[in-house]
């Protein structure tokens, strides 16, 4: 409005200077906060999808994602770029791919990062770990990687757990979705188990000392509802009140709540070994919208006395707040630029806990964005302002 009274010839200048301005944009400064950048754009035909990160103790960051594109069910090529960043997000450099090395038949799906924190089976800590799930014609396994060189080269590890092939329907056997925790001097690998003749699709861990050796499996979430169908596991701990909280999405047949058919549920417990007894809640903001599918979940002390629990879901670019432990009745809803993606990651920065990264690849039917890109918030300046669904 003001701009309205400006001179003819001081808007024409103003947006030519403001044009240049945009051509040669400055780069944002190290670990600073941005709008979307792009670590990496497929070529055409492929789509990056999934992304998942692990920022390592030196504060480099690492980022990779599957390439869906080409047969989805036989591709032995099939295997994740790795690209690294050491200025907080700002510049990336593609470094690694991890490939399959032993079933002959492709990374196929799903990536998971973890940097090892202390020694565990013969690897120093600083190793990075990586899970992710290979499969063909003939089964889905879930296999765990080890980088001594920084994601410089991959070794196999062990077979975490096996299923049978790639197939959604209720009765198929297979596995989907690692995601890996360092805890209590184990690693735990939490995954999306078809497996169980109960159940459509539960959720359940394995864990091991010495990575090899996978203990029995522990259900994490299950419903005597055969439809139902839990997935995609994420977790993380809620420091100021020493609990884990667990979200998936949570599938019943073709039900819909809210308009939703993949409304995103949490749980919350003492243990993260221990969520199989704690209850199911709906993520649902101000009585009327619920998140729907793929969710990710990070916390951080920033934003009150109980830090801030922040989750992502697959159908919107606006992220879902919590600043009061997981209080059922107290999400929010909070507008930022990073677009929606399907299974789109978060990550609170160890040396700026108040900076959000959104991660972000394709949207899980094609015409959205093909490629991989981030964004970092201030985390006290989202919160500022809350979106009420209509
Ligand atoms: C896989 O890679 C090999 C070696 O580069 C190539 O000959 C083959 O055509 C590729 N297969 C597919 C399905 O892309
Ligand atoms: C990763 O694999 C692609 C081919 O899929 C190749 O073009 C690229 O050079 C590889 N990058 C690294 C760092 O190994
Ligand atoms: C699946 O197993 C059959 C029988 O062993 C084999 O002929 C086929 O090549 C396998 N497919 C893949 C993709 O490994
Ligand atoms: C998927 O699983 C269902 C249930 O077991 C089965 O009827 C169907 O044939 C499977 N589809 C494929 C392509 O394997
Ligand atoms: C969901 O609806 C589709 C289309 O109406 C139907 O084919 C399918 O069997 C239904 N699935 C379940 C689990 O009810
Ligand atoms: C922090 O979270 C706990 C657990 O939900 C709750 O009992 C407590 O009232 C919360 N405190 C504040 C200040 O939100």
């Amino acid at each position: 409005m003001v701009n309205m009274k400006l001179p003819t010839l001081f808007l024409l200048s103003f947006a030519g200077a403001a044009l240049a301005g945009s051509k040669c944009k400055p780069d944002p400064p190290p670990f600073s906060t941005f709008p979307r950048r792009i670590i990496y754009d497929p070529p055409a035909g492929k789509r990056a999808s999934y992304p998942r990160h692990v920022e390592l103790r030196d504060g480099t960051l690492l980022v990779t994602s599957s390439v869906i594109g080409g047969d989805f069910l036989n591709n032995r090529n099939s295997s994740f770029p790795v690209f690294e960043s050491k200025d907080g997000g700002v510049h990336w450099k593609w470094i690694s791919n991890i490939t399959d090395q032993v079933n002959g038949w492709g990374m196929s799906a799903q990536p998971a990062l973890l940097e090892l924190s202390k020694p565990l089976g013969g690897f120093k800590p600083g190793t990075i770990l990586f899970s992710g799930n290979s499969w063909s014609e003939n089964g889905t396994r879930i296999d765990l990687y080890a980088s001594t060189d920084r994601a410089r080269t991959w070794q196999f590890v062990s077979h975490v757990a096996e299923g049978g092939r790639p197939n959604t329907t209720n009765g198929a056997t297979p596995i989907w979705e690692p995601f890996l925790l360092e805890y209590d001097d184990e690693l735990i690998v939490y995954y999306s188990d078809q497996r169980d003749p109960k159940h459509g699709q539960k959720l359940a861990h394995q864990r091991s000392k010495d990575l090899r050796n996978w203990g029995p499996l522990v259900n994490d979430v299950r419903y005597d509802e055969y439809l139902a169908r839990p997935g995609m596991t994420v977790v993380a701990k809620i420091e100021t009140i020493d609990k884990w909280i667990l979200v998936h999405e949570f599938p019943v047949g073709n039900s819909s709540s809210y308009g939703v058919n993949y409304p995103v549920y949490y749980r919350i417990a003492d243990e993260p070994t221990k969520f199989d007894s704690a209850p199911g809640i709906p993520i649902v903001i101000d009585g009327k919208l619920a998140p729907n599918a793929s969710p990710y979940v990070v916390w951080s002390p920033a934003g009150g006395p109980n830090g801030t629990i922040v989750v992502s879901d697959a159908d919107r670019s606006e992220i879902y707040t919590n600043r009061f432990g997981g209080d059922p009745d107290k999400w929010e809803m909070h507008a930022i630029e990073q677009p929606a993606a399907y299974s789109r990651a978060l990550h609170i920065f160890r040396k700026h806990p108040e900076h959000l990264m959104v991660l972000g690849g394709a949207t899980f039917d094609e015409g959205g964005p093909d490629e991989l890109s981030l964004s970092v918030y201030d985390l006290k300046e989202i919160l500022k302002t809350r979106i009420h669904p209509a």
